[in-house]
């Protein structure tokens, strides 16, 4: 019989071999696993004390005193994406994001129109071509209280909405 197949009888004087045994490395990789599910709770606690809501950047932007819009003015804001007109019954600003896929629409003699698709839309924003589903919103224009005209590109307002000083 071979004596080195039967386990039950094994040489207590034989050295083990050098290193972890395996008894040794599951008692070490529970604790492992023991201090990572700790962190892991202890990140999630700190995460639960913060609020989940982002809030948006403020779409409020000054444009400037009323007189730097006589009647007549249209002026293109481009960092802001918005045109602004004065006519002789107030001022008003309408949105320049294409409402079909939002490229930004050019001012033509008859209104506006959008370079991506063909989107047209008369002076009033309103669509007479194109793919566009929606007119180009009208936004609320008031005055700050140190006297500059202001634009909420985040508050739509009725078309033909002007805002006298
Ligand atoms: S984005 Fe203006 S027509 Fe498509």
């Amino acid at each position: 019989m071979n004596n080195n197949a039967c386990c039950a009888h094994k040489d207590p004087h034989k050295k083990e071999p050098e290193g972890v045994s395996r008894r040794d490395f599951l008692g070490l990789a529970g604790i492992g696993v023991a201090i990572a599910a700790s962190f892991t709770a202890i990140a999630g606690i700190f995460r639960m004390t913060k609020a989940t809501v982002h809030y948006e950047e403020s779409r409020k932007f000054k444009i400037g005193m009323p007189a730097e819009f006589p009647v007549g003015t249209i002026k293109k804001l481009d960092d802001k994406k918005v045109f602004v007109f004065a006519d002789t019954e107030g001022l008003y600003a309408i949105s320049c994001i294409c409402t079909h896929l939002g490229c930004i629409v050019s001012p033509t003699e008859w209104g506006f129109q959008c370079p991506c698709h063909g989107s047209k839309y008369n002076k009033d924003g309103k669509v007479i071509g194109g793919p566009a589903p929606r007119p180009l919103p009208w936004l609320e224009v008031s005055l700050h209280e140190d006297g500059n005209l202001v634009v909420d590109a985040a508050k739509e307002v009725k078309k033909g909405t002007k805002f006298t000083v």
